[in-house]
Parts: C-alpha cells; sequence; structure tokens
C-alpha cells in the first residue's frame, strides 16, 4: 500500500465519522507530515451553523496537538459529483504549516478526482516569515 493509499483509507474512514446533520455533506480530510504520520479529520457541524468547522480544521488541530507542525501531503474527500477543494480559510490554516508545493488531493469515496499544488489554491499567501 503506498502513502498515498494509506491517505485515501484514512480519510474515507474518518469521514464515516463526520458530523454533518445540516448540510449532510460528509467530508474527511487526511495530512501526511513530514515524519510519515497521518492525521485524520471530519467536519464537525453545530447548530448555530457558523460554529462548525471543516474535516481539514481537524485534521490540522489533530496533527498539532501530536507535536508535529510540517504538513507533506493533504487528501480531502467530499461527496461523489463535485470537487471538494478546501474553503478559504483552511487553504490559510494549511499554508500555516504547509508551502506552496504541497500537494493537495481531491477526492470522493471512488478515487481522487484532482490534485492541486497549495500553491494554486492560495496564491500569493499571508505568511509571516518570521512569525513572534
Ligand atoms: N467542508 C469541509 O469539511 N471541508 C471542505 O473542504 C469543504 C466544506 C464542510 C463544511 C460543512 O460542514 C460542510 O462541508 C458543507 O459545507
Amino acid at each position: 500500500m503506498t502513502a498515498l493509499d494509506k491517505l485515501f483509507a484514512a480519510a474515507r474512514l474518518v469521514r464515516e465519522n463526520a458530523h454533518a446533520p445540516y448540510s449532510n455533506f460528509h467530508v474527511g480530510a487526511a495530512i501526511l507530515t513530514d515524519r510519515g504520520t497521518i492525521f485524520a479529520g471530519c467536519n464537525v457541524e453545530v447548530a448555530s451553523y457558523p460554529e462548525g468547522w471543516c474535516a481539514e480544521t481537524t485534521a490540522l488541530g489533530k496533527m498539532v496537538a501530536a507535536g508535529e507542525t510540517t504538513v507533506h501531503t493533504v487528501l480531502v474527500m467530499g461527496e461523489g459529483g463535485r470537487l471538494t477543494t478546501p474553503c478559504g480559510g483552511c487553504r490559510q490554516r494549511l499554508a500555516e504549516f504547509a508551502g506552496p508545493d504541497v500537494t493537495v488531493h481531491v477526492a470522493d469515496p471512488t478515487g481522487i478526482r484532482a490534485s492541486f499544488s497549495l500553491g494554486e489554491l492560495l496564491p500569493a499567501s499571508f505568511v509571516l516569515a518570521d512569525p513572534a
């Protein structure tokens, strides 16, 4: 099994735990780090709609909580029939821990539908070169 296969499997599995009773749009995200660890997360919706958050955010939080901070590859899995690309906020959150050359695969449960670099998804992103 390749690292990409593992990333795909992790996103598909975690997507089953999506808490999406309002949109019924289930998303799983899996992050492979530079150390070879995979962190997976699902979207979590809340009755006060704007308080919910995306699958990518859950996965990033798990990565940081585990003490890792460098993203190597990302895979986001939504439903079939549309490209579940990361939202604008998640692109910025990913850019905190991933360079512009990091690949973001966009998938549905049947396979990878498209692949982008983070730089394509968030050109000219705002980053602090030397955070305080
Ligand atoms: N969502 C994600 O989790 N990730 C994305 O990349 C796009 C959207 C979630 C947010 C919300 O729970 C649901 O999908 C519908 O927008």
